[in-house]
């Protein structure tokens, strides 16, 4: 089954929307099979953003990411990766649309309270970053039945 890695970012976990943001996710029919609050690292941040690392707005996306915790995700369904960004909404939340979680709750591309793997190949790469093994719990809500 196909998995993404999402996560939280500081502004949202100050914001206290982490509730709101997993609710999101599990009434549309994802599972959770991944789910840390963390500190996260100069290192891992730089990692993470490495495709964006000669980019102007670099460093200070690492200072932002590593500012406060963040709540690391993974999240499992059918066609989840391209879904999630649909939830998700476009990266400047002043022009994602209502609806969408950026849309909803924020006004500044460097202030967009969540990030979601933009695609099936760097959604692996992005889960074995974040995630050892171990921490992934491989199950079946019950009500999986009603939604395939
Ligand atoms: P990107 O991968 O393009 O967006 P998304 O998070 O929607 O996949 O960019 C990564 C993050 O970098 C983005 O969430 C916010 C930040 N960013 C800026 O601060 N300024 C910018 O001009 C861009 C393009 C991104």
């Amino acid at each position: 089954m196909e998995r993404t890695f999402l996560a939280v970012k500081p502004d949202g976990v100050q914001r206290q929307l982490v509730g709101e943001i997993i609710r999101r996710f599990e009434t549309k029919g994802f599972t959770l099979v991944g789910l840390k609050l963390m500190q996260v690292s100069r290192e891992l941040a730089e990692q993470h953003y490495d495709v964006h690392r000669e980019r102007p707005f670099f460093s200070g996306l690492v200072d932002f990411i590593t500012s406060g915790p963040v709540v690391a995700m993974v999240w499992e369904g059918e066609g989840v990766v391209a879904s999630a960004r649909k939830i998700i909404g476009a990266t400047n939340p002043l022009t994602a649309e209502p609806g969408t979680i950026r849309g909803d709750f924020g006004v500044s591309i460097g202030r967009n309270l969540i990030h979601g793997s933009d695609a099936i190949e760097t959604a692996r790469r992005e889960v074995s970053l974040w995630f050892k093994d171990e921490e992934l719990v491989s199950w079946q809500p019950s009500i999986t039945s009603w939604l395939y």
